[in-house]
Formats: structure tokens, C-alpha cells, sequence
């Protein structure tokens, strides 16, 4: 069978717009991303899982540049400040002037670090994103959002810096682990969740082709859902409104990931929780009805996503984390919920006593 074409999505921001290819092969198609380098630098940041994999496709589309990799240990608690200090300490060894350009190769862990760096270094130069997770190709590649953790929390330290360009090689997704291919599924089914219910009936029509990972299945998932979130990023490019909705399920979700101790759920599988908290919620508001939530959560078992608080988890202990997560007011909570498939909003002013009974009863 011929792989599927080639898909673009152009994210629309001026002169910081720039191209988002989702294909087969994409690494090798070196002469693609080859004319998005400006100068004669570039530095590779990869991870020690990733770059034995993948670096071998895109070393050759860097000959007769100066470039050097630097490659991160696996996991989310080297997405640190002081390994943004060595990229940046790598780019001053290589030399790089102001028209360097950073590749990210990798999942979202080396995509915001990466990014991040490149927004330091002289104030800010290219970066081209190489996701190779579902999650990085649907999500964290796209937008704009870089950055780290500290100590104090996750993401408290980042720019909004733009890619001039995201190479999605679906190809890569062929080693990633079932468990976070899935997760990422679960960050398509919240763009359709919030925004394009088309897309959401689409994605339970395409259940079974999707959890199958047939390529040209889940190379559309990823151009649908790249270009939702492409629409709201060109919106609201640095979240004054709009961009909030991609939040969805992830007050909840942040705070499941949190008691877990971020060892018990992927950030994926915290969502898809979050998400049927929100759905539950909602409906307990009198927002939305239970056929909105019976169909959002039989498309996450579907997709052999978690929908339950993993046990040993307290509601009480929940909420005080979600009290932590954004701006509330004493006593309430400013969540994103919605009115059925599609249509998710913000909503200040939401009841403590809610949210602890909806988190009651989803054990
Ligand atoms: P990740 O980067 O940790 O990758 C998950 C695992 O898969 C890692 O072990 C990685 O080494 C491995 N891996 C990556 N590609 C592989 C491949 N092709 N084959 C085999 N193994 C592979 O995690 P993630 O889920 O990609 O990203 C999570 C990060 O993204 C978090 O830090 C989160 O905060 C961030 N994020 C950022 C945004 C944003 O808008 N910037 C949005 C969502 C998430
Ligand atoms: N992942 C949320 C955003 O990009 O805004």
C-alpha cells in the first residue's frame, strides 16, 4: 500500500506564519527542511532514546553546515533550567550567530526545552520542531508555547517563541511505545472534544482503524487536529481568551498527575480522566446532558484510554491540588467545561462542593 500524501497546515501568524508537514519519510526529505535554515549553524537537541533512532535520518541533510547535537537523558525532570544553561552553552561552543538555527528531535520534553533555548540564545533564533511522539506532533510542536519546569511546578519558566517550521514524520511513531501512542490519542480527542464535534464523530467512526495505528487514519487525526489547534493559535496566539479551551480536562488532569507523583499516569491519560471530570461536571451544572459524556467516554475506552480516578487517589486531596493549578477565588474555581461535543467554554465562579462531588463519584 503507498503511504499516504503529504499533508501542510500552515499555522497564521504574519510574519512568524510557518508550515506544519505531516507525512510519511519526512526526515529524509532533507531538502525540505534544509531550505528553512537561515545560516550556517545549527544545533540538533535531541534525547538518548530518540537520537540513536533518528538522528542517523537527518545527519546527512546537514552536511557542510557547522552543527553539533546535544542530547538530553530521557524524561520529563531533565526539561530543566540548568540543561537549558548546557544547550545554550553548546550553541556558544559551536559559535552560533544569530541566523543558527535549533532542530528539536523528539517528544514534547525536547520540543520546550529545545524552543525555550532557542528564545534565549541572542534574544531569540530559529528553531525547527522534529516531533517524534503523537503528542508533539498533535499538541506540543504547534503553538509556540516553550519552555521548562522548576522545582516549584511544571512549565513555570517558558517564552512564546514560534517554529519556523514542524516536520511531522509519522514513520517515527512506528517505535513509540503503545502506551504513549495512546496517550497522545488522547490530545486528539480534545481538540474534537472542544471545538469540532465533525471531527469527534469522525474519530468514533475511525476508532478501531486509529488504535490499530493504520498510517493514513492516523496521519488525518493529526492533520485535523493540528489544524484546529493551527485556528486558535492564529486567534489568540498568547492566550488572552480562546487559546484557554485546549486546557480542557487539564485542571483535573494536572492534579491526578500531581497525587500520582507523575509516575502514575502519563500527562495523556491525566487529560482523558480530566476530561470525563469536566464532561461529569458539566452535566452536574446543568451545561450539558449524559449522552454528551456517555459518548466522550466510550471513545476514550475505545481507544484504551483510562476514564476512572486510578484508586487510592482522595477527592479531598484532588481538589486542594486543583486549588494550586490557576488564579481562583477563595472558594471557587475557574474551570473549562463544556455544553456537549464541541462546544467547551470558560466558566468562573465554579462551586468547591461541585467539583469535590463530581470527583466523589468517579472513583
Ligand atoms: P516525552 O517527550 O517525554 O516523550 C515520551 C517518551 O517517548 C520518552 O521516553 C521519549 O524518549 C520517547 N520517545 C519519543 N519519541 C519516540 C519514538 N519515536 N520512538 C520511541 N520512543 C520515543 O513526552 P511527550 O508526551 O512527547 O511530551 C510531554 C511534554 O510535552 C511535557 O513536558 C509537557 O509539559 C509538554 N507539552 C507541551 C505543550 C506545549 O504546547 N508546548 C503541550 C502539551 C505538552
Ligand atoms: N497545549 C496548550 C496550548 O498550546 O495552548
Amino acid at each position: 500500500m503507498n503511504p499516504p500524501a503529504l499533508q501542510t497546515v500552515d499555522v497564521t501568524l504574519g510574519p512568524r506564519s510557518y508550515p506544519v508537514w505531516i507525512g510519511a519519510g519526512l526526515l529524509a526529505e532533507h531538502a525540505r527542511w534544509r531550505a528553512m535554515l537561515r545560516g550556517r549553524h545549527a544545533l540538533v537537541v535531541s534525547n538518548t532514546t530518540v537520537a540513536p533512532l533518528y538522528l542517523p535520518h537527518i545527519e546527512a541533510g546537514l552536511y557542510g553546515l557547522r552543527w553539533a547535537s546535544f542530547l538530553l537523558d530521557d524524561g520529563e525532570a531533565h526539561k530543566s533550567f540548568a540543561n537549558v544553561g548546557r544547550v545554550l552553552e553548546a550553541l556558544g561552543e559551536l559559535g552560533a550567530t544569530r541566523d543558527a538555527c535549533v532542530i528539536a528531535l523528539g517528544g514534547g520534553v525536547v520540543g520546550d526545552l529545545a524552543g525555550f533555548s532557542a528564545a534565549c540564545w541572542m534574544r531569540g533564533i530559529d528553531f525547527i520542531q522534529m516531533p517524534t511522539t503523537l503528542l508533539a506532533m498533535v499538541d506540543s510542536s504547534v503553538g509556540g508555547k516553550t519552555g521548562v519546569n522548576l522545582p516549584v511546578g511544571k512549565n513555570l519558566a517558558g517564552a512564546f517563541h514560534q517554529p519556523r517550521a514542524v516536520l511531522a514524520d509519522i514513520d517515527t511513531l512506528a517505535t513509540l511505545p503503545e502506551r504513549e501512542y495512546r496517550a497522545g490519542l488522547a490530545e486528539v480527542i480534545k481538540g474534537a472534544a472542544i471545538g469540532d464535534e465533525p471531527f469527534f464523530a469522525w474519530l468514533e467512526q475511525h476508532a478501531a482503524a486509529l488504535a490499530a495505528r493504520d498510517p493514513a487514519t492516523v496521519q488525518e487525526a493529526i492533520a485535523r487536529k493540528v489544524a484546529y489547534k493551527a485556528g486558535v493559535v492564529a486567534r489568540d496566539e498568547t492566550e488572552q481568551g480562546e487559546r484557554a479551551l485546549l486546557n480542557f480536562g487539564h485542571t483535573f488532569g494536572h492534579a491526578l498527575e500531581t497525587a500520582g507523583h507523575y509516575t502514575t499516569l502519563l500527562h495523556g491519560e491525566g487529560v482523558a480522566i480530566g476530561m470525563l471530570l469536566a464532561a461529569r461536571l458539566s452535566e452536574r451544572l446543568g451545561m450539558s446532558v449524559p449522552a454528551a459524556t456517555i459518548r466522550l467516554q466510550r471513545l476514550l475506552e475505545t481507544l484504551g484510554l483510562p476514564v476512572a480516578i486510578p484508586p487510592g487517589m482522595d477527592a479531598q486531596q484532588l481538589l486542594a491540588l486543583m486549588r494550586l493549578d490557576k488564579k481562583n477565588t477563595a472558594g471557587t474555581l475557574r474551570l473549562i467545561l463544556w455544553r456537549g461535543i464541541g462546544h467547551a467554554e470558560i466558566v468562573a465562579g465554579v462551586d468547591e462542593a461541585d467539583v469535590l462531588a463530581t470527583l466523589q463519584t468517579t472513583g
